[in-house]
Parts: C-alpha cells; structure tokens; sequence
C-alpha cells in the first residue's frame, strides 16, 4: 500500500478553501484512481482567527507559506495565495528546492516567473503544475503540454477573461454601452472594484503568454505581448458586426508567423459561425489549430472557487499517481526567446468605421487613399442617420457613419491610409478599427 500523498495548502480563500472541501469530499473517488490517498496535512492564510466553514481539526496550522512550504511532513505544496510575487514566489521555490512537488493556480507568478521555477523544479525532480493557472477548469494547459504531441500548432487563440466577455456579450444583445455594463458586471461581482486589470486586456494577457510558451515552445514573456482592451467598444460596432455577420470578443492570440510568433490581445470580429463566436457571458474558451486537423475548441467556466478548485484537485492527483512532466512540456533550456511581433507588421483584416462627412467627394476621397496604400474593400456599409443632424444646424456637414470591411493587408497600411484621410478633413473624430480572426 502507497503512503498518502501529504499536502500542505497556502491560502484558503475563494479557490483554496474549495480545494480543503473537495479533497474532503471526493478523498475515496481520488484514492480510487490514483491508487493512492490525497490528505490535507497543514494550511496556511493571513488570518488563523477567520471563519471559513472549513472543519480543520486535526490539520497543522503554519505560521506562514515559507513554513508551510518547509514542513518536512508535506509532500506537495499547493499555492493559493496569489500574486506576482512574495510570499507566493519564495514559498515555491523553497518548496520546489527541497523536492516537494507544487501546484498553483497563480498566473500572475507563473507568466512572471515561469521559466526560472520550471528551471528549479527540473533540478529537483519535483513537478510543478498550474493547470488552473489559464482557464479554471478547461483543461486546456494539460492539452497543450501532453495531449498533441505529434502535432504541429499553428494559432491557439481564446477568450480567456470572463468579465471582458460578459461585458460584449450584454452590450451586443442589449444595446447597452461599454460604461453601464462594466457597472453591471461589477453589481454580480463579475468585475472588480478596480476593473482595469480584466478590461484592459493584462488578464487575458498572462494566460496568453502560458498558452502561448506550452504551444510552440517558447519562454514565457508577457512583455513580448500587444495588449488592447475593450473600453473603446461601441454598441454600434457590435450591431455592424452582426449585420456582417461578425462577433466581437476580446481575443488572446498567439499565431506562428513568417517573422516568428505573434501574440496579441485585443477586441476582435470573429466569423459568427466560429465555436468561439458561440461562447456568450462569463464563459472561456480556448481554440487550438494544429497542421492537419480541423481547430479543436474547449469550453467552459473559467473562474469560480469550484471550477478553479476542480483543477487544482486534477494537478494533485496526477502529483498523487507520479506524472512528473516538465512544467512547459519540454526542458526550459530548450524553450526559445520570442521578441514583441511588429503589430504595424500584423496581417490581417480589419473593421473600419469612420465618421464621414456628409458632402460631394467624400467617398471618392476615402477610397483613393485606401487605394493608395493597396487596401482593397470587401464590403462598404453607409449609413444614413434617420433626422436632422445637429451639426446641420450649425450649418455644417451633416455625417453618417460609413464601415469598411478590408482584405487582409498590413495595419500600418491601414494606419497611413486613416491618417491621410483625417488630414483631408472628410471624417470627424477618431476612427474606429477592429482587427478580424478568421478561420
Ligand atoms: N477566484 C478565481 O475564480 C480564480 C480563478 C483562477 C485562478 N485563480 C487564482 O487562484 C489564486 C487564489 O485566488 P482566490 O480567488 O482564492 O484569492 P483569495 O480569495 O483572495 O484568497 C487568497 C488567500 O491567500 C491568503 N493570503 C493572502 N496573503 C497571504 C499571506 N501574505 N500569507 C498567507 N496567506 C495569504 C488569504 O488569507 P486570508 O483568507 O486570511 O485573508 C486568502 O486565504 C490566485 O492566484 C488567483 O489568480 C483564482
């Protein structure tokens, strides 16, 4: 009979006191697969005195995670506390040097630190995962690093931040603004009090940066990432899409390129028909293309202490049944270093929508300086405003909203072209751009 495999937990908050309850729970359906018990054995929190609705009689209580991480009587340390850094940064790495095994949920350590705590688990034989790291309970990191083996990855590209995708998903079916469904989404507490970190696109940016290094193979580096949020979203822009048969959604993308791997995040108009067009409210998804075989699409909660618990309970289980696989799926030594990809060199189509001047030659005038820059229009949309324009009182050009659809060309192509098109003077205010994902 295999000793149990004796944890130690950091953190008991949304996701670690989850995990305490599972273990608890589900403990003889564990053993039963794993051929071996899981038990809790010591926990740490900032606070011993908090009430939990956790039954931790007969548990150690560590006076701090780099106590907890050097309890000889543990065999694997879970890090639920978060943070790019201390404590959760030393506990690991003490945890990892003397050979235990780890489990976290942090992305923000593990986009950060990744390559340098792989490094030492790899030294010490110790295994350290972080499934519930990007997506909660999608198994998404296991998928990247041991479920393609034999295939080549071209794009892996998700919706990875469930209050950006509330957000589009109630401005697109309710017309509302960007500004009133923040507010909303903070109200079911699907947002933060300070929202900037999720709208802004930094959250999406750190699961990026994890897929991005299991899918082909390179360091992690969240610096090497273009980042775009979703504050400039229109609820006319989400309506133009869907005349054109497009969703908007805030995109992580990391795609093999001539000029090396891109990866970005920004708002982006996906073919209606796509799976990941489909995945509505707080809902993730993850969309990996491989050579040779059609995209394979995983769905489903991204956060939650559940959902979260869930995959932090499948780490300790294969801790449980000895699956020590290197923590990016090759040796850190051999992951390679990728630069920020040129977004002025991004290829691709975009949406267009400009402010126009109501008068004679102002079409001719756009479409000249697409033409100049070798931008070719797959469709035109021009809209004309139901009554009188403010701006006509004042006796000016009145103006109607006009959206392009470009081919695929270069954003600075696109860039050079609206910036000779404000300076004719035939548009108002900013224009607004979107980048397309296609199939
Ligand atoms: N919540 C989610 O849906 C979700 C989803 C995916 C990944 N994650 C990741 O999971 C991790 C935990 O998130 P969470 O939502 O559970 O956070 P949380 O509810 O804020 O819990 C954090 C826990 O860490 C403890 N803690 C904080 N600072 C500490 C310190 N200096 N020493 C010891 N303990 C300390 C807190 O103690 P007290 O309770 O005493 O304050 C609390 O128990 C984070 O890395 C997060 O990114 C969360």
């Amino acid at each position: 009979m295999i000793a149990p495999l004796k944890v130690g937990i950091a953190g008991l908050g949304t996701v670690g006191a989850e995990v305490v309850r599972l273990i608890e729970q589900k403990g003889g359906a564990m053993a039963a697969r794993c051929g071996r018990a899981v038990r809790v054995v010591a926990v740490t929190a900032r606070s011993k005195a908090k009430k939990r609705g956790l039954d931790l009689r007969g548990i150690a209580w560590a006076r701090n995670p780099q106590a907890l991480a050097e309890n000889p009587e543990i065999d694997c340390l879970v890090e639920l506390i978060g943070g790019a850094g201390e404590p959760a940064l030393s506990a690991i790495e003490a945890a990892l040097k003397s050979g235990k095994s780890v489990v976290t949920a942090n992305k923000a350590l593990i986009a950060r630190h990744g390559p340098r705590l792989a490094k030492t688990a790899e030294a010490h034989g110790a295994a350290l995962n972080f499934e519930a790291a990007v997506g909660a309970a999608i198994p998404i990191v296991k998928t990247l690093r041991e479920g393609l083996p034999g295939t080549s990855i071209n794009r892996v590209y998700g919706i990875l931040n469930g209050t950006c995708n509330y957000i589009l998903t109630r401005m697109e079916q309710e017309g509302l603004s960007f500004a009133e469904c923040l507010k909303d989404a903070q109200r079911h507490g699907y947002a933060e009090a300070n929202p900037s970190f999720d709208v802004d696109g930094h959250d999406t940016a750190q699961k990026l940066a994890i897929l991005a290094s299991l899918a082909f193979g390179t360091r992690v580096a969240e610096s090497a990432i273009y980042v775009e949020g979703i504050s400039s979203i229109a609820p006319e822009d989400l309506r133009a899409a869907a005349e054109l048969g497009y969703r908007v959604k805030l995109l992580g993308v990391a795609v093999r390129t001539a000029k090396g791997i891109e990866q970005r995040v920004h708002p982006t108009m996906v073919p209606k028909s796509t799976s990941i067009a489909q995945v509505m409210g707080v809902t993730n998804a993850v969309t990996i293309d491989g050579e040779g075989i059609p995209p394979i699409t995983l769905v489903g909660p991204g956060a939650g202490g559940l959902a979260t618990a869930s995959a932090v309970v499948a780490d300790i289980a294969d801790i449980a049944r000895g699956v020590r696989v290197t923590p990016f799926g090759r040796p850190v030594e051999r992951l390679r270093t990728t630069e920020k990809a040129p977004m002025e060199r991004h290829e691709g189509g975009y949406y267009i929508r400009l402010m126009a001047r109501d008068l004679p030659g102002t079409a001719a005038a756009i479409a000249t300086r697409l033409a100049e820059q070798k931008i070719s229009i797959e469709s035109i949309v021009q809209r004309h405003t139901n009554g009188v324009d403010a701006a006509r009182g004042a006796g000016k050009a009145s103006q109607v909203p006009v959206i392009l659809i470009t081919y695929a060309t270069h954003e600075d192509a696109v860039y050079r072209a609206l910036h000779a098109v404000q300076r004719d003077k035939v548009i108002s205010g900013r224009p607004q751009v979107i980048r397309i994902e296609k199939n």
